[in-house]
């Protein structure tokens, strides 16, 4: 059963029965409602991963023959196509890694490490994902072995689940080098207007976006955003586990260390020891991830022609409905997020909601869920507050272009049904 919700891409978006078909795992019984842990994988991803080890499998660029020379070509291709997709202007500013962590590890390693000075502040969201909070720490760690105590500055979370922009300007001063920031948050669904947090930095303030969650979901433009940094998850994007972007603008190539140096790695070894020959590369090293690499490519051909305002504007839909349709159910509690007004307006929602249901644990309440064929991701979600107490463990139900009214129906029918028996 298809149902069409008023004012949703649903009933004006690519029609759902041709969406559905390019995502193949779908046609189990199982419901998967946990497209923010990783999204399902189009044909085109599969065939393009699949094509690569049956067929010319080489290494990029690595030889004088025409498999390899391909490959380099098409990664070059797929570079600029990323670009593009994020809206950098330079293929130079994007960087290929072997994930959001990665990418996220290396601004704290490549600029920060030998960028900050002793007093320097890098403010955070200690509800962040642990990847954009443990490598500052990490870091913080680092430099101490230096001599160089650096102070990370936590901001707060708005009961929208956005970040506190207001917070982040009040704590920033000329000491504070870095902001980072979740664009998405993973767990809250609340979208950060990160255009207006950089309008409330000093210039010289640099920022870093995670678009792990928001790159497959919404239209990102790294120069609307004012980005100096910002990190993309492929497999949260139709691409494969593996594989990440960093865009890294141009105003702090020259301010660099390398990040994995090895084979191809852009730099030259001089009697001071290594020295750029430039970006991209500069931050690569070693045999790329050719396939996950491929796969981005098809990856962001599926998702220019879902249109990422459709994307969005389904998931919105799904999103109000999930919360309008578990808002009744008795014990139900919503963590930060879609679920929480702002003076009186319906925040918008882009396919994340977080809830817990008094008289069960997240964890026993996921069990249960997937027994009937939910799969749902529950837990901390990889959130580690600084009081272990803070945030404690939800449900976390999250959709993407592939998900259907009927679907969340039938979850939000069948947390209701699980609730009526525990009360
Ligand atoms: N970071 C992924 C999530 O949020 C795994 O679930």
């Amino acid at each position: 059963m298809e149902t069409s919700t008023p004012g949703s891409a649903l009933s004006t978006g690519p029609r759902r029965s041709d969406v559905r078909d390019l995502f193949p795992a779908l046609g189990t019984t199982d419901i998967y409602l946990d497209s923010a842990a990783t999204t399902q994988k189009p044909r085109p991803v599969i065939e393009t991963v699949t094509d690569y080890h049956r067929r010319a499998t080489a290494n990029a660029g690595r030889g004088s023959y025409p498999w390899s020379s391909r490959l380099a070509t098409r990664i070059t291709e797929i570079r600029a196509h990323t670009a593009t997709f994020v809206g950098s202007a330079h293929p130079d500013e994007i960087v290929f890694t072997s994930g959001a962590t990665a990418a996220l590890n290396a601004v704290a390693l490549c600029w920060a490490l030998p960028e900050l000075r002793d007093g320097d502040q890098i403010l955070f969201n200690p509800l962040d994902h642990a990847s954009n909070v443990l490598p500052w720490h990490h870091l913080r760690t680092l430099l101490a072995r230096t001599g160089r105590r650096i102070d990370l500055v936590p901001y707060r979370t708005t009961p929208q689940g956005t970040a506190d922009i207001d917070d982040i300007a009040a704590a920033t001063g000329p000491r504070t080098r870095l902001v980072t920031v979740a664009h998405l948050h993973h767990v809250y669904g609340g979208l950060t207007d990160v255009a207006r947090l950089r309008a409330s930095l000093p210039p010289e303030t640099l920022l870093c976006v995670d678009c792990s969650q928001s790159g497959g979901h919404v239209p990102v433009d790294v120069r609307t955003l004012g980005a100096d940094f910002a990190v993309f998850a492929a497999h949260k994007m139709f691409g494969t586990p593996g594989t990440g972007v960093l865009y890294c603008a141009r105003r702090v190539h020259d301010r660099l260390l390398p990040f994995l140096p090895g084979g191809d790695t852009g730099v030259r070894l001089t009697a001071a020891g290594l020295e750029s020959t430039g970006m991209p590369r500069l931050l690569e090293g070693g045999t790329p991830n050719i396939p996950g690499i491929l796969a981005l490519g098809s990856a962001l051909e599926v998702l220019d022609s879902l249109d990422r305002r459709v994307i969005a504007e389904h998931n919105r839909g799904l999103t109000r409905r999930v919360v309008d349709r578990l808002r009744p159910i008795r014990g139900i509690r919503f963590l930060p997020g879609p679920a929480h007004t702002v003076t009186g307006t319906i925040s918008p929602g882009y396919g994340i909601v977080s809830f817990t249901l008094d008289g069960i644990g997240s964890q026993d309440l996921g069990f249960v869920l997937a027994e009937h064929g939910f799969l749902v991701r529950t837990g901390a979600h990889c959130v580690r507050p600084p009081e272990p107490d803070a945030a404690g463990d939800s449900v976390r139900v999250s959709t993407q272009i592939y998900t259907t009214v009927e679907e969340v129906d039938r979850f939000t029918a069948c947390v209701a049904s699980i609730a009526e028996e525990i009360t």
